[in-house]
């Protein structure tokens, strides 16, 4: 498609199918060509044309006047979300280390103290409990080496929301969160080498790998009398079309606690960055994981899942009307089609926005968002920094309802 333009209106990666007047008036001997140089489009600007065709199917569109780039509009009490942020963080950090030690002690062949498991599931629970977006944000950033742990501490709390989301009995809830906090133990038998292997597994790594459910269920029987969270640990990694393992369970033979375990799990480890690949986009995750309803998650459960963490969780890649990029930094409740977000990346431009700016979607009319990005496509190696560092800046700025908050 042809669009007639102004000179003013041109910038780089657009496809210039004509420029108005001979060439003798602006100097270029071709008039089709693809504007990639600045030296180009500074000569265009000056020559003096009144017009030129641009091609819409072979490069960019002029840029928006519909939709201006709104300025930063301050985000809802940013300090207080800091402060949760914060909380989290230490809480999180606790859980880390109990869980770590309670695998150490499976390591050195004890059995896993009730009382401490349980201790641990309740803080988690607690947590969640009073800030739920806070911890689910902070419990998706991990490291190398604390991976299996945090991984623990993240699915219990997942599984804590979920519960919730799904109506379940207080009862219910805390056995939500020690099946989460304890699905995994039999990892503790599985050889490191096969469990932190860059890239795929061998069939018979693959065989070890799959032992840890039954290992695990053998360790937790010990000391855990609770049937439910030991069928979970036994069976978060059966499918509903019975392709998965151990046993190879089929529908209604997957219980409850076993099928929300599996949500969580999944969730949880394809959205982690691992030493070998980059975590997936949580909301791209989620959009993912909506095609394996039905054969391999259960898709009630999983609606109750998205419920739970809204449409754009936290840490999730948009594309704004404005075209710049943003990261889901924070919901607030009952906003969760509008969170707030940090705007990074200029699209029309093909820049950073440096300093980032924080924006409140449900303060920002003429701002909304257009679609998910899969951060696969752009190679942003700093997303979680660029997520920490708005945390960090937020609770420094002081807002006031005309104050912008960069970034
Ligand atoms: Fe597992």
């Amino acid at each position: 498609m042809l669009k007639h333009i102004v000179p003013s209106e041109l910038r780089l990666g657009m496809y210039i199918h004509a420029l108005d007047g001979s060439w003798l008036s602006h100097g270029f001997w071709k008039s089709s060509f693809k504007l990639e140089k600045t030296t180009d489009l500074q000569r265009l600007q000056a020559s003096g044309i009144g017009g030129l065709w641009i091609d819409l199917a072979r490069g960019l569109d002029v840029k928006p006047a519909a939709a201006p780039v709104p300025s930063s509009v301050p985000v809802d009490a940013p300090t207080l979300w800091q402060e949760q942020i914060e909380q989290a963080r230490q809480q999180c950090k606790q859980a880390q280390s109990a869980v770590m030690q309670m695998f150490h002690e499976a390591r050195m062949g004890h059995a896993i103290e009730p009382e401490q498991a349980q201790a641990l599931a309740e803080q988690i629970q607690k947590s969640v409990e009073r800030h739920p977006a806070a911890l689910l944000s902070v419990a998706r950033l991990k490291n190398a080496d604390t991976y299996t742990y945090m991984h623990s501490v993240a699915v219990s709390a997942l599984m804590v929301a979920l519960a919730r989301q799904l109506g379940l009995s207080a009862h219910q809830i805390k056995r939500a969160a020690l099946a989460g906090l304890l699905h995994d133990m039999g990892k503790v038998y599985t050889n490191p080498d096969i469990l932190n292997k860059p890239g795929a597994l061998l069939d018979e790594e693959f065989a070890h790998m799959q032992l840890h459910p039954v290992q695990g269920h053998a360790l937790l029987q010990q000391s855990i009398s609770d049937a439910e969270v030991l069928d979970a640990c036994l069976h978060h990694h059966e499918r509903l079309d019975g392709k998965g393992y151990p046993h190879g369970l089929r529908g209604a033979e997957v219980h409850l606690m076993a099928r929300m375990t599996a949500i969580c799990d999944v969730y949880d480890a394809i959205t982690s960055n691992r030493p070998y690949k980059s975590g997936w986009s949580p909301a791209i995750a989620l959009q993912r994981m909506a095609q394996w309803c039905g054969t391999h998650l259960d898709t009630h459960i999983f609606s109750a899942f998205v419920k739970t963490l809204g449409v754009y969780p936290v840490g999730s890649l948009l594309r704004l009307q404005s075209g710049r990029l943003a990261l889901v930094f924070a919901l607030s409740e009952n906003k969760l089609l509008t969170p707030q977000v940090v705007c990074f990346y200029d699209t029309y431009e093909a820049r950073r926005i440096d300093p980032p700016v924080l924006l409140d979607l449900s303060a920002t009319p003429n701002e909304h968002i257009l679609l998910r990005e899969d951060p696969e496509n752009w190679n942003f190696s700093d997303l979680d920094d660029l997520w920490q560092d708005a945390i960090t800046a937020t609770s420094a700025s002081a807002c006031t309802p005309d104050s912008s908050v960069a970034v």
